[in-house]
Parts: C-alpha cells; sequence; structure tokens
C-alpha cells in the first residue's frame, strides 16, 4: 500500500526542462503535438527527470477548436492566437462535431507509444479542456485576464453560446472515450478559467457540461476535474460523480474538505511560484501542504502549471518531499 500520497505537476512536460528546450529549437508547437515520437518523448521526460508518479500527455486543449476547424496559432512567447474567433451564430456553420479519429488519430498513435514506451512504470494521464474554457479561447481569439469579450458573448447571445458549448461537449466527449481506449488511465479536464464565472454562472456556461463529459466517461475511467479559482462551485462540482477535484493555493484544504464533502480526493494545491523559492522553503511548505491535506484522499500536486523559469532542481525537490513524506511516516511508524 501507499502510505503517502502521489505526486504529479501539471504542465510538467514543459519549458522548464532542458531537454524539452532542445525539442524546442527543432518544431514547432504543433509538430510537437502531432508527432506521437515527439509526443511520447517530451511525455515521458519528466517522469526520468523528475521521477513523478504519473504521466499526463503532451498535447494541448486547443487541439479540439482545431479539430472543429477553427485555426489555432500558437505565438512564440505571447501564447495561443485564434485570428478568426466566433462571434455570432453564422460563424457556427465554419465549425462541426469533428469525427475523433479522423482529425485527432495523432492523440491515439501519441498514447498508444507512450503506453508501450512506459511499460507500465507509471499511469499516463489524458486530458481535454473544459467547453467553458475553450469556449473563452474560441470566443476571444486569444489569452486574456478577464476573458470580458467570451462572457459578454454568453451573457448576450446565451442560445448561440450554449450552441456551441454543447458541440464542444460533443466533441469532448468523444475525444477522452477515444483516449480512454487508446490506454490512457485517468482523464483531467482542465476548466482554466472557471473561477471567472459567479456560482449561477458557473453552473450555467460550464458545470452543466462538465457534468455531461463526467457521466459518460465514469465508467470507463477515473475523471479528475480541476476549475481553477472556482471553489465557491465544489460542493456541485462533486455531486457531479468526479473522481478527484483540483484545487489551487488559494483554498486551504480543510476548507475544501469540508465544501466538496462526500469524500471527495483532492488534487493540488501548491503556489507554483513558490517553486522559486529556496529549496528548504520548498521543502518546508510542502510538508506543511501534505499535513493540511491529511495525507490521505489526496493527491500532491500544483496549484495551476509550473512556471517555465522553475529551476529543475526545485521540481524535484518539491516531487522528493512529497516521496520522502512515506519514508518518515513509516520510519514514525516503526519507531512506535
Ligand atoms: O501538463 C502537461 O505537461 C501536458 C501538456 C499540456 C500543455 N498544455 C502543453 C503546453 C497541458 C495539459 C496543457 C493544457 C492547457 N493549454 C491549458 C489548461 C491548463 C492551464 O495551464 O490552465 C490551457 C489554458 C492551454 C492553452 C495554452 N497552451 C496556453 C494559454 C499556452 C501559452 C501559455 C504558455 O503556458 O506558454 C499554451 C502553450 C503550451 N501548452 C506550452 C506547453 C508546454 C508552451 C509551449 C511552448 O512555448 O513550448
Amino acid at each position: 500500500m501507499v502510505e503517502r500520497p502521489p505526486v504529479w505537476m501539471m504542465r510538467q512536460a514543459g519549458r522548464y526542462l532542458p531537454q524539452y528546450m532542445m525539442l524546442r529549437e527543432k518544431y514547432s508547437f504543433f509538430e510537437r503535438c502531432q508527432t506521437p515520437e515527439l509526443a511520447c518523448e517530451i511525455t515521458i521526460q519528466p517522469v526520468d527527470i523528475i521521477g513523478v508518479d504519473a504521466a499526463i500527455l503532451f498535447s494541448d486543449i486547443l487541439v479540439v477548436p482545431q479539430a472543429m476547424g477553427l485555426e489555432v496559432q500558437m505565438i512564440e512567447s505571447k501564447g495561443p492566437l485564434l485570428p478568426d474567433p466566433i462571434k455570432n451564430i453564422n460563424d457556427l456553420l465554419r465549425i462541426r462535431v469533428p469525427d475523433a479519429d479522423e482529425t485527432l488519430s495523432y492523440v491515439f498513435d501519441a498514447i498508444k507509444l507512450i503506453k508501450k514506451e512506459l511499460n507500465g512504470r507509471v499511469p499516463l494521464i489524458g486530458f481535454a479542456g473544459a467547453p467553458w474554457t475553450l469556449l473563452c479561447y474560441m470566443v476571444q481569439g486569444k489569452g486574456s485576464k478577464t476573458f470580458d469579450e467570451a462572457k459578454i458573448f454568453c451573457y448576450t447571445e446565451p442560445e448561440t453560446a450554449h450552441k456551441l458549448l454543447q458541440m464542444i461537449t460533443d466533441t469532448t466527449i468523444a475525444y477522452l472515450q477515444k483516449q480512454i481506449e487508446s490506454g490512457v488511465d485517468t482523464v483531467q479536464v482542465f476548466d482554466s478559467w472557471g473561477g471567472l464565472l459567479g456560482r449561477a454562472d458557473f453552473e450555467e456556461f460550464s458545470l452543466q457540461y462538465i457534468r455531461q463529459i463526467v457521466v459518460a466517461l465514469i465508467d470507463m475511467a477515473p475523471v479528475i476535474v480541476f476549475a481553477k479559482g472556482a471553489w465557491q462551485s465544489l460542493d456541485a462540482m462533486a455531486a457531479t460523480g468526479a473522481s478527484a477535484l483540483g484545487i489551487d493555493w488559494c483554498i486551504m484544504p480543510k476548507m475544501a474538505r469540508q465544501l466538496a464533502r462526500q469524500n471527495a480526493v483532492l488534487q493540488g494545491n501548491f503556489d507554483p511560484a513558490k517553486l522559486l523559492s529556496p529549496i528548504p522553503v520548498i521543502q518546508k511548505e510542502t510538508k506543511q501542504m501534505l499535513a493540511a491535506f491529511g495525507g490521505q484522499k489526496h493527491i500532491a500536486n500544483l496549484g495551476h502549471g509550473i512556471l517555465p523559469n522553475t529551476p529543475v532542481d526545485h521540481a524535484r525537490a518539491f516531487v522528493d518531499t512529497v516521496k520522502e513524506y512515506q519514508i518518515l511516516k513509516s520510519a514514525i511508524e516503526i519507531s512506535l
């Protein structure tokens, strides 16, 4: 039996790793996503280099809007750009619910290759963006702190918004089902912008679609729901039947436990910026985090993606501290 929480890090396959940066010099972002051998190599890098307990597929949430027919570019040091975003009902004619096998087969090929290469060493996590977070990019056309255009679209054209959200949901369900059939052991739904909505709007524009995804998949594989900043809806998220809920560092683990009730498994919630602190601080605060979660029903992780300027040995210090928690615990047991 594992006497400590398992540990992995959101965005663990990425720019803080020199081995990733070397591949980044040679291939464009979507080339890296679309070439199974590259996606496989990048997925496994943090398993070998950092020693995490799970791998997460190297891909992006924006491959779904791409498969639906929208152009998505990844601009160096700026982030995603969708030059022809969705602005009204007519724009829905430009997109479709695609056949996942026809448009995203490179992801399924990558998963099969990764599973083979991992050879049972650690489980593989698949993922997709939550419909609301994908709508944010599909309407706003680029990153934003507020996604005001996406919110205004939902509030002024709710019928069109719901049509779009349903199209994204249908695409996502088929996509995640195929990921599971191809071999992923768990899936995570990333609602990075869930925290921009108040509770009622979160239910209307986000959670009702996440719920459909959870219901469609839960008999096939465990589903982790991470809605950043949406802790006001943790109880409602728990009620979807999701296997685990991700939380960020702004909510205390104890409070999250009270809100989620139902013995939910919680995932999180180390502040990624804290990984730039001196290693002894990382070790101390990681132990405090582990204690606050109570050692059970917890998947140790960051509260959001790891920052690109994180030193590799600091990321490793976080992971090692979680792994040593087990040794400490059993040492205490032996001394008793
Ligand atoms: O977690 C992992 O290591 C798996 C790979 C992964 C990526 N993106 C690779 C990536 C995952 C799970 C994602 C999810 C994702 N993508 C989210 C949800 C999680 C979150 O962080 O909130 C979102 C909102 C996106 C959209 C996206 N992709 C943005 C906003 C950006 C630019 C900002 C940034 O972090 O650079 C990306 C690019 C991206 N996706 C990179 C990576 C490794 C950086 C690309 C590069 O320059 O090499």
